[in-house]
């Protein structure tokens, strides 16, 4: 059963509670985190945590929620929903009060959250997905999970409108991939794994990191944190996206160029495979 969560209390994902001048509803003004439960548990909620913490401080919202709280109504909501596979989303606006650019002062943030039912893409995950590629128009902290998607939105649009099933994003100044509408972005070349380093231009995913931090080491490949271009990328060897809802899903086709053979690569493959294993070690199963 899906299951909303609202300033304190578990509601109904029907109750209306939004307040007219919540600043995340009039200003896009907080942040947010998407979480992935497996078998009834959060994974990777303390990475997750950690980057609501550094969210809500760039933007100087006042932190009021221990790590512990919001651990706690995460499994609540799992508890209280029954829902064993899904995504947990959770916001903290920076509050309401009258309408002024401005921050407010002694103004408290306001939690809200919801789960639903969901399942990984496994079909997109064995054949792999077909991409647009889109001029990033984000502002610049894009480091920042903020509400303010509308960049993101537009993106993910245009692959809707062609009829595919993702968009990646290159800065047209500098003519440099940052990554997917809602994903980080990885091509293979050689043997050499490469994507788009951490700076102002992208969202350091938490999949991201787990691949970067403890799977690709693991597995023993190189891997360059390395800026490149829609060209290198459409003649790479492999390509994937990384996200909590993806994992690590293979991307096959560019703005219309077949990457490698048109199959998912061994690399991918073997990073997803990697991927499994953690969850499974976390969660206790896939599902
Ligand atoms: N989005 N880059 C952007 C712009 C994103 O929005 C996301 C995630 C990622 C991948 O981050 P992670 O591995 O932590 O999920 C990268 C979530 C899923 C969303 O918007 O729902």
């Amino acid at each position: 059963m899906e299951l909303g969560f609202f300033d304190g209390e578990f509601i109904s994902m029907e109750e209306r509670r939004v307040q007219l001048e919540d600043r995340g509803y009039q200003f896009g003004d907080g942040i947010y985190e998407a979480t992935h439960v497996y078998n009834g548990k959060c994974f990777a909620l303390d990475r997750h945590l950690a980057r609501c913490r550094r969210s809500l401080r760039e933007l100087r919202i006042p932190i009021t929620y221990m790590d512990e709280e919001l651990i706690a109504i995460h499994e609540d909501l799992i508890k209280k929903s029954g829902i064993k596979n899904g995504v947990i989303y959770f916001q903290i606006t920076r509050g309401v009060a009258k309408r002024s650019h401005a921050f407010p002062e002694s103004v408290v943030p306001l939690l809200s959250m919801t789960i639903r039912e969901s399942k990984t893409n496994t079909k997109w995950q064995a054949e792999g997905i077909s991409c647009t590629l889109f001029e990033d128009i984000r502002w610049l902290r894009c480091d920042i999970k903020t509400l303010n998607l509308l960049g993101n939105v537009l993106a993910k649009q245009a692959s809707h409108d062609k009829n595919l099933q993702g968009t990646i994003q290159y800065r047209k100044d500098t003519n440099l991939i940052t990554e997917g509408s809602s994903s980080n972005f990885f091509v293979v070349k050689d043997g050499v794994i490469w994507t788009h380093p951490i700076s102002n231009l992208i969202l350091k995913g938490v999949t991201r990191s787990i691949l970067v931090e403890e799977i690709i080491p693991k597995l023993g490949y190189t891997l360059v944190e390395k800026a490149f271009s829609p060209e290198f990328a459409r003649y790479a060897d492999e390509a994937f996206a990384t996200s909590t809802s993806l994992e690590v899903t293979p991307v096959v086709s560019l703005d219309g160029t077949t990457i490698g053979d048109g199959k998912p690569g061994e690399i991918t493959k073997a990073l997803l495979a990697s991927y499994h294993e953690l969850v499974k070690k976390e969660c206790g199963a896939l599902s």
